[in-house]
């Protein structure tokens, strides 16, 4: 059977979508005027749409998985606390994400899901995706993070090296 964008895209995205835990997510900032909630929904919305057309790729572990590939608990930017580099955002926030998704979406989490979550920062994470879904997310996440990458103290910041004042 032919999978329709729109309808099943809904159909399987509506409950992260509604949750009140995911929509406070439209507060957090995720870079420069973007917040997490849209950028999440771009992602998501990229990488279902490029492979609804492929059978052989799980595009409802796709939907769901870059919906909550940033699901980490608090807006990055506002974290003040000092830590050592491998404790920054940019490091641990894949696993907050994974942890977060099974405390509010236990049951939307499958192997693919959540290896697209915990994956999804390769290479800074060194471990690489383990399925072809979890690869997809990667790179629709660098392509929706493009801006960035083209600022080079947001990466500094991301990493942790660079504090916000600064920049
Ligand atoms: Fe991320
Ligand atoms: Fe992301």
């Amino acid at each position: 059977m032919k999978k329709e964008y729109n309808k099943d895209y809904e159909k399987i995205v509506y409950e992260i979508i509604i949750h009140e835990e995911f929509q406070k997510r439209k507060t957090y900032e995720h870079h420069g005027d973007i917040s997490v909630y849209k950028h999440s929904l771009k992602v998501s919305k990229l990488a279902y749409k490029i492979t609804i057309k492929f059978k052989f790729i799980d595009s409802e572990s796709i939907a769901i998985g870059g919906l909550l590939h940033d699901f980490y608990y608090e807006p990055w930017k506002e974290n003040k606390k000092k830590t050592s580099i491998l404790k920054k955002h940019g490091f641990i926030h894949a696993q907050e994400a994974l942890d977060n998704s099974n405390t509010y979406f236990p049951h939307l989490i499958n192997k693919k899901v959540e290896n697209i979550i915990l994956r999804h920062m390769f290479p800074l994470n060194i471990v690489p995706p383990k399925y072809i879904e979890s690869w997809i997310i990667s790179f629709c996440d660098k392509i929706v993070s493009i801006e960035v990458f083209l600022k080079p103290k947001e990466i500094l910041m991301l990493l942790g090296i660079k504090k916000k004042k600064e920049w």
